[in-house]
């Protein structure tokens, strides 16, 4: 059940749909393994589109930032092969970034982790906006409310975004095909995910959405874009 909350505390921002926050039960109860979780399994392969759809463009990619990382495992892949000069990690989850920090890969890249949910994020503490590159895979579903807030933010803070989240739909068929529910997630239907998107972003590509501040396109083909 989604929990009613009009102007949630910095604390409160930090937990699921059902009160819980990010850490040691989320992580062992709806992580699990991570051995079937989409973009940990294969997080190089997602890594490797990326890369691809970006160098077919011929769009310079120098700076990441990872709006969610979690376990770190599509970052530390996207930041391999995109080797940017600048990234950016931030997650609520106390346990993630402690875990994060003690892996020893992140020690080659100038990379700032940081605390703190997309909505926290203090947009003032950045002198150069906006990055390249975001990524925000599978964490909007634990952000309650209204989404538009945070789609206006990330969209003045990366020009693309490798952006994935389970709709209902998708938690209706994950259910009947892998009895997978999750409490923490706070269901909103493909429409009203449009609805809060669309005046950001530009669908251009699987995962991949291309802020409206982009002026610039390389994405021209009428087919593969939204209006
Ligand atoms: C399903 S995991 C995805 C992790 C990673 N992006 C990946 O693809 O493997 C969801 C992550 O979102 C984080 N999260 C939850 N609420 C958030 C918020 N408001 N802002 C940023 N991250 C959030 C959680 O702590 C968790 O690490």
């Amino acid at each position: 059940m989604n929990r009613k909350n009009v102007n949630p505390t910095e604390e409160e921002l930090a937990l699921g749909a059902n009160g819980l926050p990010f850490e040691v039960e989320y992580w062992r109860d709806i992580y699990g393994s991570g051995t079937d979780v989409d973009a940990t399994f294969n997080a190089k392969e997602h890594a490797r589109y990326a890369k691809s759809i970006f160098n077919l463009m011929e769009i310079k990619v120098n700076s990441v930032a990872d709006f969610g990382f979690g376990k770190g495992i599509l970052l530390k892949e996207t930041v391999k092969i995109f080797k940017p000069g600048r990234v950016l990690a931030i997650d609520p989850s106390e346990q993630m970034l402690d875990e994060l920090l003690a892996q020893k890969w992140i020690r080659a890249w100038n990379i700032s982790v940081l605390n703190t949910t997309v909505q926290d994020l203090d947009l003032s503490y950045f002198i150069h906006l906006p990055f390249d590159l975001g990524i925000c895979n599978s964490v909007v579903q634990y952000i309650q409310g209204d989404l538009k807030p945070v789609f206006e933010k990330l969209h003045k803070i990366v020009k693309y975004l490798y952006f994935s989240v389970p709709t209902k739909d998708d938690y209706i068929r994950m259910k009947k095909e892998i009895h997978f529910e999750d409490p923490y997630a706070f269901v909103r239907t493909k429409k009203q995910y449009m609805k809060m998107i669309e005046p950001y972003f530009r669908r251009v590509g699987f995962n991949l959405l291309e802020s409206r501040l982009v002026a610039d396109s390389r994405f021209t083909d009428q087919l593969f874009k939204d209006d």
